[in-house]
């Protein structure tokens, strides 16, 4: 199977169109990163400062890897793994490049699992929403009421069961039946929605404080591990690093301008998480809300509003509807590098291989479940003073976000930038003369020294 060069490019199995795969790549990218992780690792790190560094991140580290991988997984046109086994055959480099793709599907395997997790939280919002639960509600008990929710270990684990069933369904289906029909028309609306809070957070929050907390760096608030944060956070929110869009590239037409699509997709992506920040630190401020809270930040702080707002029931179910559908975008990307793995190693189907690899991934989820109950004062690297007070979900994200994500986009940086042949490399990237050499002035240089140097830091 795999001797088949490029199987996806050949088969009449590619996006339909630039903007199907736009949407799709950038369903893969707007998800609980950009609403759920980004303002919260926000309100933990300080603010301004923690957002300069992440945006300086996303320009200059995420897009020329989000250019490279998608590059690199249109020319392989297979899974991640076999696509870097038939480059390095190709390009006549060294094997050892084929690290990147088992990367990618391990940490694909492992993100989706507790990624699911907290899509489970969105799903079980929805319906505290509609109910009219938030209603008139005051902090503290909207605060009860989501701590009450991650303290029954079987309620976490029923709604995560039902995010992974409908991320394996739709994966199951294919790429044309099931993915993009999924993002057509949700993700727009979704960017409607956010701007609408925008707006009420403007009329009833502290939108000054917010915007000065977002956007007025101290770097006296800012810690190393802060800034290893911000990078991971840009590889993250993304999909970089890790085959997702390796495997996206892999259906993506040869027509295609790859280096613009990037781009499009990278300011759609941090426009909204910038518009998440702004639609939930005024409320955060205005209602005397810790903005480092952590990762109940959202679950917290938006049922507020909606329960004072009029009409906020219906607002808050279509907001959580909403949030739940970027949340799915995502997680069927990040199964389809293991879907493609277990189809073209293993001889499966794509709905069984759907199945088994999502069957395993919730079992490993359970983890997460338990992260915020019963094992919450588990923290299995304690003894080491840098994983102190981690839970096992911490632990996950640390492994996965913090180091396999932008380790493989180091590696996915220095393969495009060194070890590639250059012919055919403007064409395929979509940029020529003077605006390639740039491009790949900052692969080759910027891209790796920028990682490099978060890592070292890090680790003095
Ligand atoms: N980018 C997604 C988000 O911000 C998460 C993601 C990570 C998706 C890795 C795919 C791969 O929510």
């Amino acid at each position: 199977m795999s001797q088949n060069t490029q199987p996806h490019q050949q088969a009449n199995n590619l996006w339909s169109s630039r903007m199907a795969f736009i949407l799709a790549a950038a369903g893969s990218a707007v998800g609980l990163g950009n609403i759920w992780k980004f303002p919260y690792i926000t309100g933990e790190n300080g603010g301004g400062a923690f957002v300069l560094v992440y945006l300086a991140c996303i320009f200059l580290i995420g897009v020329p890897v989000l250019i490279a991988e998608t590059m690199i997984g249109r020319r392989g046109g297979q899974s991640p793994v076999a696509t870097m086994r038939t480059l390095t055959q190709t390009e006549g480099t060294a094997r050892g490049w084929r690290i990147i793709g088992w990367n990618g599907v391990i940490a694909s395997f492992l993100v989706l699992s507790f990624y699911a997790v907290i899509g489970g939280w969105a799903l079980v919002y929805i319906g505290k929403a509609a109910s009219g639960l938030f209603t008139g509600a005051d902090a503290e008990t909207i605060g009860g009421q989501f701590g009450g929710f991650l303290a029954n270990p079987w309620e976490l684990l029923l709604w995560h069961s039902v995010f992974m069933a409908i991320v394996v369904f739709i994966v199951g289906r294919g790429i044309r039946s099931g993915l993009e029909k999924a993002v057509n028309m949700l993700m727009p609306l979704l960017f409607v929605l956010l701007i609408a809070m925008v707006i009420y957070a403007m009329n009833n929050g502290s939108f000054g404080r917010a915007v000065s907390f977002m956007f007025s760096p101290d770097f006296s608030k800012l810690t190393t591990a802060g800034v290893l944060t911000a990078l991971g956070h840009a590889a993250f929110t993304l999909s970089i690093g890790i085959g997702v869009l390796m495997a996206y590239g892999s259906y993506l037409p040869k027509d295609v301008n790859i280096a613009r699509t990037a781009m499009t997709i990278a300011v759609l992506d941090t426009s909204v998480a910038l518009l998440a920040g702004l639609a939930i630190f005024p409320l955060v401020f205005a209602n005397g809300l810790e903005p480092g809270a952590g990762p109940g930040l959202i679950f917290v702080t938006l049922p507020l509003a909606f329960g004072q707002m009029s009409g906020g029931a219906l607002f808050g179910t279509i907001f959580f509807a909403l949030l739940l559908v970027a949340a799915i975008t995502s997680a069927i990307s990040m199964l389809e590098p293991v879907v493609e793995w277990l189809e073209e190693h293993k001889g499966v189907s794509r709905a069984k291989s759907a199945f088994g690899g999502g069957l395993a991934i919730w079992f490993i989820g359970i983890g997460t479940v338990l992260s915020f109950n019963v094992w919450e004062d588990l923290h299995p690297l304690g003894f080491i003073a840098f994983f102190e007070g981690k839970t096992v979900f911490d632990l996950l994200d640390f492994l996965v976000s913090n180091l396999m994500m932008p380790l493989g986009g180091l590696a996915i940086a220095l393969f495009a930038g060194w070890a590639m042949k250059r012919e055919g490399l403007p064409a395929d990237i979509g940029l020529q003369g003077g605006a390639f050499r740039a491009f790949m002035f900052v692969l080759r240089y910027l891209t790796p020294a920028g990682i490099g140097v978060v890592f070292l830091y890090n680790l003095i």
